[in-house]
């Protein structure tokens, strides 16, 4: 594959590139929709994810092309021209990292090339835009020798999606697709950024991807509508809590404080943030105990509260998720990201994954219309440098 890359560089930009670099892509194993609001969360790098390779140029011009999207050609932009442009579609992830890295680091003041290629499919919830997020931004700290901390970088991705996107997520997808380890899932407090590594050991079950295989549509806004409900829901509370974020109490205060939220709906979606949080530090003593029972019965929670309190899973999500807790061998399953349409996770017996996507698959299509997907990774590192040749 690299090899092909290489090749469709050259014939792209009639150059040969220097640097290769690889951003993975990632699931989350628990802990949805609560790093915005200053929740744990416990996600993984995954072996998909965003192959880039680069090359340094004389003049002011930035060339970028991805072979996910050849009819939209080579996008061709000016180094000091990097605003938001509906037409450069997918070009608008990697414009806006260089955009936000040039205004800290003026020794970025030459073009380059840019070639993409992703294995991570498209619109799955798998994090293919902070994966193209962070792999620009570790090629541009290659080429112009900017010695990047990655926790910088990763604090622009999310800036990309907030600030130039207009999608208020969270740091999860960026942190994990930064600092991912190998065979490891991070337990990150999103409040203090404060992290630690738990090895993702799961002894003789595996976690399967199950992919809707849904076209996503309007998934910005109503992510966005649902961060304004938690803020919303926060605000109220703190006519009587000394709080910041909604994660910074327990359940039993909620409870008691519940009645402050003005409007059902964001009290629905305030107590799924702060249950999530809960059971993502149970989530994490039961792995780290190896208990994989207990661990399985929170993945089920997490999509209960996710369908009936926070309701971003929808009929195809639902129909994966509850599908996969009734086969014999799975010990738990939930979606994984943002929601509406995409992936979900299960937790399933390595003798068992056959039946798991024969019986998902049927239900599935018989409900739903078509196909489901089912991938099986290993967990690997976060981004990382492949060659820098100068
Ligand atoms: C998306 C966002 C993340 C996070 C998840 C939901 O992946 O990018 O920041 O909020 O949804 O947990």
């Amino acid at each position: 594959m690299l090899q092909q890359l290489n090749s469709d560089f050259e014939t792209q930009f009639q150059t040969q590139p220097t640097v290769n670099a690889f951003a993975p892509g990632r699931i989350n194993l628990i802990g949805e929709h609560t790093d915005y609001n200053g929740g744990y969360v416990f996600p993984a790098a995954i072996e998909l994810g965003t192959y880039g390779m680069a090359s340094l140029r004389t003049d002011q011009t930035i060339q970028l092309y991805s072979k996910n999207f050849p009819e939209q050609g080579i996008v061709k932009v000016n180094l000091n021209q990097l605003d938001f442009d509906a037409s450069h579609d997918w070009a608008n992830y990697p414009k806006g990292v260089i955009k936000y890295l040039k205004e800290q680091y003026p020794e970025i003041n030459r073009g380059f090339n840019l070639i993409f290629e992703g294995t991570i499919p498209n619109g799955a919830s798998l994090s293919s835009s902070a994966s193209i997020e962070l792999v620009t931004g570790w090629m541009i700290n290659a080429l112009f020798e900017l010695e990047l901390d990655k926790l910088a970088l990763i604090k622009i991705g999310q800036q990309v999606e907030n600030n130039y996107m207009g999608v208020n997520s969270g740091i999860m997808d960026q942190f994990i697709i930064g600092l991912g380890k190998e065979e490891h899932a991070i337990l990150l407090d999103t409040a203090t950024l404060d992290y630690t590594y738990v090895p993702a050991r799961f002894g003789d079950y595996v976690i399967s991807i199950m992919n809707t295989n849904k076209r996503r549509s309007l998934t910005e806004s109503k992510y966005n509508e649902r961060r304004a409900q938690c803020e919303e829901a926060l605000s109220d509370l703190q006519q009587q809590l000394n709080i910041t974020q909604l994660c910074d109490i327990d359940l039993k205060t909620f409870d008691q404080y519940s009645h402050l939220i003005n409007d059902d709906i964001n009290i629905k979606r305030a107590r799924h943030a702060i249950a999530e949080n809960e059971r993502t530090k149970l989530a994490h003593a039961a792995l780290t105990e190896n208990d994989l029972h207990r661990f399985g019965q929170l993945l089920n929670a997490s999509h209960q509260s996710l369908k009936s309190d926070y309701e971003v899973t929808g009929i195809e999500l639902d129909t994966l998720a509850e599908t996969a807790q009734q086969v014999d061998g799975v010990l738990g399953a939930r979606m994984t990201g943002a929601g509406f349409a995409g992936c979900a996770i299960a937790l399933v017996h390595k003798d068992s994954i056959k039946q798991l996507e024969q019986e998902v698959s049927t239900i599935y299509q018989e409900k739903i219309g078509y196909a489901p997907a089912f991938y099986h990774v290993r967990i690997s590192d976060g981004m990382k440098l492949i060659t820098h040749n100068s």
